[in-house]
């Protein structure tokens, strides 16, 4: 079935008003979920029913009714966590096997629990233990004894800010997802994205680029062609000439892209690739017509990886070229102008010379290793 033509409005973000939202209600947003588990670590049984019963308290329709999950052992909690949905983790400084601290690293190590928050307890004073239980990656730390109320107040809290967290994951998930539903439209297949992520920061981490920047390439690797779900398939798979309207249409994917991702925050580093990525070097390119160092560098990155795979992947009109034969075009490219010289050489080295933490990754780009340093 074809896909519905989205016209072209105006080159501006859409507004609440215009999706038939006027009013959002606030409540969906900023308060906990009704069914928040918290899972308590503690290897003392009398502690953690005094801290069942301080959750479970309150005044009189004030008190939550959380699902409480309980363990004595570290080891316990982190196969816990790995099976079932937990929203907080009330834990022990001190602990059987390890430390709270240690129990801490490890959870934030975990990409399945490093937004977890967790409220670390203990009755030692002495600031350097609150020091060594938040640099170890605890959210909040209370010492002992505790107070009913600011116990409550602290959990409330901290359940409030994982639900917004919740949120905004959801949200980049359903981004995500659409922008691989239009790989697949687009005659590619998922592994599309993640070889693109893959030889994006390969290629960022050859230049010793920032943790962000690389996170904005990976991210970039799977958004960057998102606003083509507002190209009709009668363009999109035209097997002809397209016509001057066609063209703007198609190539009103970069900024229609951008305005899909420009809602979220997060996203803000990735913007100028899905933006500038068929930039070209002499200021031929679109939609902003920049030339040479004036196009975004992460977006000259993409754009290279981009073309290396389109070139050296089957498609249903055309087979796969070799490394050298899509390496041969891409410095024909530069010699016309379109290509940044030194880019081209940068992706020439990474595949030469792979980045050691990518080198099994570019062989076979699955990118199970990569994604979990790079995507937290
Ligand atoms: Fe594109």
């Amino acid at each position: 079935m074809a896909t519905p033509y989205i016209p072209i409005r105006a080159h501006a973000p859409l507004e609440a008003g215009e999706l038939g939202l006027s009013y959002t209600p606030e409540i969906l947003f900023t308060g906990p979920s009704d069914s928040s588990t918290i899972l308590i670590v503690d290897d003392a049984e009398i502690n953690r029913r005094m801290i069942r019963a301080m959750l479970q308290g309150g005044r009189a329709g004030n008190s939550k009714q959380y699902k409480l999950l309980e363990c004595r052992r570290p080891s316990e909690a982190l196969s816990i966590v790995s099976q079932e949905k937990v929203d907080l983790v009330i834990c022990e400084f001190i602990m059987p096997e390890m430390s709270g601290p240690e129990f801490c690293q490890r959870f934030r190590a975990n990409k399945k629990t490093y937004l977890t928050p967790v409220l670390m307890l203990t009755s030692v004073q002495g600031s350097e233990h609150e020091i060594a239980g938040i640099t170890s990656g605890a959210d909040e730390f209370l010492l002992k004894p505790l107070q009913p109320a600011v116990l409550r107040a602290r959990v409330t809290a901290m359940l409030r800010h994982k639900a917004a967290i919740d949120s905004l994951e959801e949200v980049e998930s359903i981004l995500f997802t659409l922008a691989q539903t239009v790989e697949q439209r687009d005659h590619y297949t998922g592994a599309h994205c993640q070889r693109l992520a893959t030889y994006a920061v390969a290629m960022g981490l050859r230049v010793g680029l920032p943790r962000e920047q690389l996170l904005a390439l990976y991210r970039g690797g799977f958004l960057h062609d998102i606003g083509k779900i507002s190209v009709p398939d009668a363009i999109l798979f035209k097997d002809s000439l397209l016509t001057q309207d066609e063209w703007e249409v198609m190539r009103s994917h970069t900024w229609r892209g951008e305005d899909i991702c420009r809602g979220m925050k997060s996203l803000a580093p990735v913007l100028p690739i899905v933006r500038n990525h068929h930039e070209r070097w002499d200021g031929s390119g679109y939609p902003d017509g920049l030339v040479g160092d004036r196009i975004p560098y992460l977006a000259r990155i993409l754009q290279i990886v981009d073309i290396y795979d389109a070139l050296t992947t089957a498609r249903p009109y055309k087979p796969a070229l070799s490394h050298a034969e899509a390496l041969g075009i891409l410095y024909e490219e530069v010699k016309r102008g379109w290509r940044d010289p030194e880019m081209v050489r940068q992706l020439q080295d990474v595949f030469d010379n792979p980045p050691p933490e990518m080198r099994e990754a570019l062989v076979s780009p699955s990118l199970n290793s990569m994604s979990q340093n790079v995507s937290k």
